[in-house]
């Protein structure tokens, strides 16, 4: 199969470039290298370094495709709430044009990369697929506007299309190149940060009030490996004319805490912390319903906490 994935030089585009090279797949990887890196792109791919905004850019990158993994967007949720046009710009116009170029191709399969943030403050734990969408932010509003669009599409003609609501992606993969790094910058995620605390400079943990077991928040954290197992299944389970959405997490939740445990466990030594105050727009739990999952891709994560902060460690050597 041939496959264009965009974003391909991101830390999960490039993670599923790399996995469907090893798997002996053509790739072309779209990326504009904004937030993406191109000594992250695997040479096996053909990489067009261009914008998502370009509809020449993106109709050439298509060229032979039998399908698309959409990973290309503005991911930050705090960016989101200060510079939301650049939101609705690549996330939302940016989607539009692939679509129209998707449809002038006959490109007939298209996973996209959705987000647990579409959903907002949980209702109800763990979160389904048929919960409220009501995103508390523009980074998770662009995604929710975009799988509506996904939905017209395959309604009105004919795409075969699946949405990936990811929770907390963590972990690395090592390709047959070596290990693939997450690389954001500036990092906001809990593991990196872990595990780049030092005394000088200390991890913060936003809050010790909420109601959890020890204070800090929960989230379900599922492997960059496993999550992108659930993207190639997902592939060949997309029907024509038809928009499933799917949540991908592990179906469990571990604490701030927790977290800082597996990954003490891993370096052999304390992880230096200091409690800092709650980050705004933070829920206290989210935990995803994967029965869908289960059923639709026969899918399930194999990889658990300590794997995940061990490879992200092993990665970052
Ligand atoms: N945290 C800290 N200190 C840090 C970083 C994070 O205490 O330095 C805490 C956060 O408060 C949160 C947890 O660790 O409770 C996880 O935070 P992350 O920033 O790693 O992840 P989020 O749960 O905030 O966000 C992730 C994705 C978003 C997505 C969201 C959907 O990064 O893109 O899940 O649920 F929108």
């Amino acid at each position: 199969m041939k496959v264009l994935v965009t974003g391909g030089a991101g830390y999960v585009g490039g993670t599923a470039a790399a996995m469907l090279l090893d798997q002996g797949h053509e790739v072309n990887i779209l990326d504009d290298c904004s937030t993406g890196y191109a000594d992250t792109v695997d040479p096996r791919a053909t990489f067009f370094k261009e914008s998502l905004l370009d509809a020449n850019a993106v109709a050439t990158s298509l060229s032979g495709c039998d399908a698309v993994l959409h990973f290309g967007a503005k991911s930050l949720v705090g960016e989101s709430v200060v510079k939301p046009d650049i939101y609705w710009e690549t996330n939302v116009s940016g989607t539009r044009i692939l679509l129209d170029a998707m449809r002038a191709a006959a490109i007939p399969t298209l996973v996209f990369s959705s987000t647990a943030a579409t959903y907002g403050e949980p209702k109800e734990i763990p979160i389904a697929e048929s919960a409220v969408t009501d995103p508390t932010n523009p980074y998770g509003a662009s995604k929710l506007a975009v799988d509506y669009m996904i939905s017209a599409q395959a309604k009105a003609y004919g795409l075969a299309a699946i949405s990936l609501r990811y929770f907390n992606v963590a972990g690395a993969f090592k390709s047959q190149r070596g290990w693939l790094a997450e690389r954001h910058n500036p990092e906001t995620h809990l593991i990196p940060n872990v595990l780049r605390a030092t005394a000088a400079n200390p991890l913060k943990v936003f809050g010790e009030d909420w109601p959890t077991k020890d204070g800090t928040c929960v989230r379900d954290y599922v492997h960059v490996v496993d999550l992108i197992g659930a993207h190639i299944s997902a592939l060949s389970a997309a029907i024509a004319g038809s928009h499933e959405i799917i949540n991908l997490g592990s179906g469990g939740g571990y604490t701030v805490k927790e977290v800082i445990a597996a990954a003490e466990s891993a370096l052999g030594r304390p992880v230096p912390y200091e409690m800092a105050p709650r980050r705004a727009g933070d829920p206290a739990v989210l935990i995803a319903d994967i029965t869908k999952a289960g059923k639709l891709l026969s899918w399930k994560p194999e990889r658990d906490l300590q794997s995940m902060v061990g490879d992200a460690l092993a990665s970052f050597q």
